[in-house]
Formats: structure tokens, sequence, C-alpha cells
């Protein structure tokens, strides 16, 4: 089978990788630092500099590098314009790695100087913030994918904005609020960046993937104007304290992601490639993970329930079995969909090139996205039984799967 032509892009493959490589090892990075404070998980101590660090290695060094690495390789094709400036994205590189890697360690080591770190990862941030703006900015036909992109990037600003502040308040403590900053922080990073891009973002590969044609279109506005409805109503019911108005953010929450759920399922009836392959289903049972976590989130707020850990393990499982689940999914497929089209594309019928199928090693996949699973839920289980062994043996396994996924990953770059 060859790469279908929906992902290859003019973008120097070298920038997409690079973002993608350091999100590999700050996987590793992280997964190993959760798996040394392995009492601290047991015990529901989510604001501890240790678990900040190991957090922050997750979201900002892997989800986010990699988010922007898929971006500056998906948006050319997606939104038929080439990226504004290649050679400023490797600056951006450079910078949002020093900034990342000094903040997580400086959280973990040093909280009240995380600030410093905070500034050049932030700087970092605005940079990519800056170079997606232009190139869309260059689009001739805005699209869906435009406003979903528009819209994540507006949350991903508005998140290292609070992030600032609460950085700051650990080393000032001046500003108050500092709570709600923090819960607006956390909905705006996972449910308005990741979530609005990932819908974007699937709106894409999902036909693409499943080779789906003929669906009706007519839902997309509705998934994107009720999603954001749910976080705006969440975020302002937060400020004023007001309850009511948390519970219908959060039911609009559950609602967009249904409506984007029950989309996915109106798209796969119309596809023509029977037999989806393993590392794609994963991503769609992500997205019947995230569906389950949002209602979960609305049950527990009709019911008042604010126990902070049980808040910690949902926000946790809906970070790990959504947004993770998803990038492990579709970084499965992308990298081998890049470094076929760099390496072969242009040898094709000159010389024996290996077919995509060959450089995507699936059996690998069932046994990485079993322990992945099995990983996630031994470790939320042994968590909320307070049982250490558990947590020890179940976070254990997520290490070595992330090791053993990173090094699969990397395997298809040496072919
Ligand atoms: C998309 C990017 C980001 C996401 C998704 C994100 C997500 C999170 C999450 C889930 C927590 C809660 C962690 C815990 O309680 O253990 C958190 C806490 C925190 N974040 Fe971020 N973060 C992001 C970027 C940033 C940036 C750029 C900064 C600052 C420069 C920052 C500063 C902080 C601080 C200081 C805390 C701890 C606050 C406290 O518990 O009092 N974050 N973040």
């Amino acid at each position: 089978m060859m790469p279908q032509a929906g992902l290859s892009s003019s973008t120097n493959i070298k920038l997409p990788l690079s973002f993608i490589i350091y999100g590999l090892m700050t996987f590793i990075v992280a997964q190993m630092t959760l798996f040394i404070r392995h009492d601290a998980l047991t015990e529901g101590f989510f604001r501890t500099p240790d678990i900040w660090m190991g957090v922050h290695f997750l979201l900002l060094g892997f989800a986010v590098m990699i988010a922007m690495g898929a971006m500056y390789q998906l948006i050319p094709v997606a939104l038929l314009t080439s990226i504004w400036s290649e050679s400023f994205g490797f600056i951006q590189l450079g910078v949002t790695i020093i900034g990342i890697t000094g903040f997580a360690v400086l959280l973990g080591v040093s909280p009240g100087h995380a600030i410093y770190g905070g500034i050049i990862a932030i700087l970092g941030i605005l940079m990519f913030i800056f170079q997606m703006t232009k190139t869309i900015l260059h689009q001739k036909t805005k699209n869906w994918l435009t406003y979903f992109i528009l819209g994540s990037i507006l949350c991903l600003f508005l998140t290292i904005t609070a992030g600032f502040f609460l950085a700051f308040n650990l080393r000032y403590g001046s500003i108050a609020n500092h709570e709600t900053i923090l819960y607006t922080h956390i909905l705006l990073g996972i449910s308005g960046w990741f979530t609005l891009l990932i819908f974007g973002i699937s709106y894409k590969l999902v036909p693409m993937f499943s080779l789906a044609h003929g669906y009706s279109e007519k839902l997309t506005k509705y998934v994107f104007f009720t999603y954001i409805a749910g976080i705006v109503l969440f975020m302002i019911g937060m400020w004023t304290y007001y309850h009511v108005l948390q519970v219908i953010g959060l039911f609009f929450l559950f609602l967009g992601f249904l409506l984007f759920r029950l989309h996915i399922r109106e798209m796969l009836k119309n596809r023509m490639k029977r037999k989806l392959d393993i590392p794609f289903s994963f991503a769609l049972l992500a997205t019947n993970i995230g569906l389950g976590v949002h209602l979960v989130a609305f049950i527990c707020s009709v019911f008042h329930i604010v126990d902070t850990t049980i808040w910690g393990w949902i926000i946790f499982i809906y970070v790990m079995g959504w947004i993770i689940f998803s990038i492990l999914g579709y970084l499965y497929k992308i990298v081998p969909f890049l470094w076929w089209t760099h390496s072969y594309s242009d040898k094709i019928g000159t010389e024996k090139v290996p077919t995509l199928q060959q450089m995507i090693n699936e059996n690998m996949a069932i046994v990485l996205y079993i322990a992945f699973i099995i990983g996630s839920i031994g470790l939320v289980c042994g968590a909320l039984l307070q049982i250490g062994l558990l947590v020890i043996l179940f976070q254990g396994i997520l290490v070595l799967a992330t090791i053993l996924y990173t090094a699969t990953i990397i395997r298809v770059l040496l072919v």
C-alpha cells in the first residue's frame, strides 16, 4: 500500500521529526518521574513539585511538542498553504526545548524559580502561535479545520497566560484566586487546546485513514459551537462560584463531545476500508474514553462531588485515555507516513522500496496498546484503593510501554 498523498507536504522533514523525537524522550522522562513519585500518586497528592514536573513533561514536553510537530507537517497539507517561515520554525524549536526542559526541571527541584524557565517556554509557544497565525492568514479559503485550529491556539495562549500567573505566584505569592486560575489553566489546556485540536485533526485524519466519503459535514459546526459554549459557561461558573452554571457548562462540554463522537460514527459508516488498522482503532478507543470521562464529570458535578482526589483522577483519565491515547494512535501512523514519503516516494519504479505496511509494526502495536490500557486502568485502581504495590506495578508497566513505544517509532526512522 502506498501512503495517501494527503499526509505529505513540502515542510522540511527535519522540523516535525525533531519535535517528535524530543517529545518521545520527554514522554519517557515523564513516566519515570511519575514512577519515582509513586507514593504521591498512591495518596492522590497531585500538587507537589515532582508531580508538577512529571505532568508538565507529559503535557508540555510530550503532548504539546508532538502536537506542534504534527501541525508543522499537517497544516500545510490540510490548509493548502505553506508554513510561514521554516527557519523561524527551527529557532522556535530550540527556544521551546530549552524553555520546557528548564521549566519542568525547575518545577520539580525549585518551584519558586520555575517562572524563569516558564518565561522561555512561553516565549517558544508564543513563537509557535505567531507562526501558525501567519500561516493561517495566508490560507485563501478558510474551512472548519481552520476554525478548530484557531480556537485551539487561542486556548493555548490563554493556558500559558494562566500558567504564567501560577508560576509567578509560586515565586511571589501575590495574586489572589490562585485556585481558580489553576482550574482555568487546566480547563483551557486540556479541553480548550488539546480537545479542539484533536477534534480538528480527527476531521482530517479519520476520513483519510478509513477512506470515508459522502458523509454529511452538518454536525461539524454544532460540535464546534457546543463545545466552546461549554468551555465558556464552565469558566464563567468557576469565576463567579455559581455552581449551576458549572453544571450547565459541563453538560455542554459532554454534548459537544457526544456530537463529535456521533459524527465520527457517521463517517465510519460511510467508509470504504472495512478493516481498520490497530493504531487507528486505538485512536478511536480514545474518543470513547473522552466521551465517558465527560459524562462522569457531568454526573459528579450534578451530585456536587468536590473531592479533589476524585477530580484529580478524572483529569488524569482524561489526559491519559483521551489526549495521550489519541496521540499514541495517530503518531504510530504519522511517523511511517512521513519517513516513507521522505525516503522512498521518489524511488518508486527505479528500485525496490518497502511498503508502508512493512514499516508499521502492527503486532507490536497490539502489545503496546494493551500494555498502555492495562497500565492506566491498574494505576487508577491501585491509587483509588491506595495500594502502593499496585501503583508501582502498573506505573512500571507504563514506563516499559513508553520505552518500547519510543524504540518502535525510532526504529521506523532507521529502516
Ligand atoms: C498546554 C500547556 C499546559 C498544560 C496542558 C498544563 C496543564 C497543567 C495541569 C494539568 C496542572 C495540574 C498539575 C498538578 O496539579 O499536579 C498544571 C499546573 C501548573 N501549571 Fe501548567 N500546563 C501547561 C503549561 C504551563 C505553562 C506554560 C506554565 C508556566 C509557565 C504552567 C504553570 C503551571 C503551574 C505553576 C502549575 C502548578 C499550580 C499549582 O498547583 O498551584 N503550565 N498545569
